[in-house]
């Protein structure tokens, strides 16, 4: 039961389990609302990109009353435009035979085919796709979702749906395609967006703000009839650095450790308990990607606290610090001053391969910043440092 409401391994697919991001849905939902404009939702691994694109079609409503059609397909490193669209058109359930020509239905009960087995054998092009798709999104409302999208070999493929954007626009077809995908810019994942400029909203999908993490995990303990004191949360919240995927992750442990507990209140022993589980279970190429970052020959070494003070310097709107966002983390982990000089190398080395990259620098000589690279880093890292007793529980 718990694990159902809150699901740190899947993107959420019911609405009510939905958590704040009102800003973002109401740009998608002005997009799909007007003809002729597509949509790219952009941004960091992990910050809720696939949920936001599951919930859409039960925010929308057709003229009609009928509910909105969304097919989402995942691209993968070996799609070709044709069989791309071929799994969309899979989605698509359809009611009568083929011979009598197909009415796209939506999966409803008593579905007996795929729209995708009316298609003819000849590869799709980005006119045929756009002409399937205005049959099927007449007197509907119809999103079409390309999610993975940074998975799309880069080049001509993605230069085709761009193509197929256009076409759908210029002909003011009635579907609307939402492009997912992890990318810093929209140019990452387009690069020919310049000539679908007007065509296409761009919605960043920034991590989550406090509010939005507390959201999640009020939700969750709601329809578990359970309460969590104030510490608590707060904790879950601040650890998670505004990736959702911790609040689940957390919200699930801690509320388990409480019930284990014969109690239906989670408290902050409970969010400790939850940690020892959270890095525990965490995902191996996560723990692979620390040992490389942090490990030394010598027992004396500095990298795991340097590391453990970024995972806890203040960072910009992007996730970025500079080398003297460093310094208070560092001296109160150590118990006295530390400067820059103390641990300049040790940000150094860990841009380098030999220590995984697991920081990434940007920026010009004196104006040098760094960012981890994995998102889900610095969290693990501050909970190991909880469990390791380097930083203070609360
Ligand atoms: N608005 C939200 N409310 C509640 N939980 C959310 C929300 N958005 C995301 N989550 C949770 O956060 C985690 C990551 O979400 P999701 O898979 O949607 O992210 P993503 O950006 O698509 O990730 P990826 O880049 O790996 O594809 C999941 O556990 C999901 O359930
Ligand atoms: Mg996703």
């Amino acid at each position: 039961m718990v694990s159902t409401v809150f699901t740190p391994a899947a993107p959420i697919s019911e609405d009510e389990l939905f958590a704040g991001r009102i800003r973002e849905v109401q740009k998608v939902i002005d997009a799909i609302n007007q003809v002729g404009q597509h949509v790219v939702i952009y941004g960091e691994r992990g910050v809720g990109k696939t949920s936001l694109a599951n919930i859409l079609s039960s925010r929308l409503v057709s003229k009609a009353g009928a509910k909105a059609l969304s097919p989402r397909v995942n691209c993968d490193g070996v799609d070709s435009f044709d069989t791309l669209w071929r799994k969309v058109f899979s989605e698509i359930g359809v009611t009568k035979p083929p011979s009598a020509g197909f009415v796209p239905s939506g999966l409803a009960t008593g579905t007996t085919a795929t729209y995708a087995q009316s298609l003819p054998q000849a590869p799709l092009t980005p006119d045929a796709v756009r002409r399937h798709l205005a049959a099927i999104g007449r007197g509907r409302l119809l999103l079409v979702i390309l999610d993975e999208f940074d998975r799309l070999p880069n080049g001509t493929l993605r230069g085709a749906i761009a193509d197929t954007i256009k076409s759908l626009s210029d002909h003011a077809v009635h579907a609307t395609l939402v492009l997912v995908g992890v990318a810093e810019t929209v140019s990452d994942l387009i690069a020919e967006h310049q000539s679908i400029e007007r065509a296409l909203a761009q919605v960043l999908m920034p991590r989550m703000e406090k509010p939005e993490l507390q959201q999640i995990l009020d939700t969750g303990i709601g329809r578990l009839k359970m309460t969590m004191t104030q510490p608590a949360k707060h904790e879950i919240v601040s650890l998670s650095q505004g990736l959702p995927h911790y609040a689940h992750l957390l919200g699930l442990y801690s509320a388990r450790a409480a019930l284990e507990g014969r109690r239906r209140e989670i408290k902050k022993a409970d969010v400790r308990i939850a940690i020892d589980s959270a890095v525990m279970n965490t995902h191996q190429s996560l723990v692979d990607a620390y040992r490389t970052a942090v490990s030394s020959p010598q027992s004396a070494n500095l990298y795991g606290r340097v590391l453990l003070a970024c995972a806890r310097a203040r960072v910009d709107e992007f996730g970025f610090f500079a080398a003297s966002d460093v310094r208070e983390p560092m001296s109160s982990i150590m118990g006295k001053r530390y400067d820059i000089p103390s641990y300049a190398k040790h940000l150094k080395h860990f841009c380098d391969p030999s220590r995984g990259r697991v920081l990434r620098i940007e920026g010009g000589k004196r104006k040098y910043r760094y960012r981890f690279r994995n998102p889900l880093m610095p969290s693990f890292v501050v909970m190991r440092g909880i469990i390791d007793g380097l930083v203070d529980f609360g």
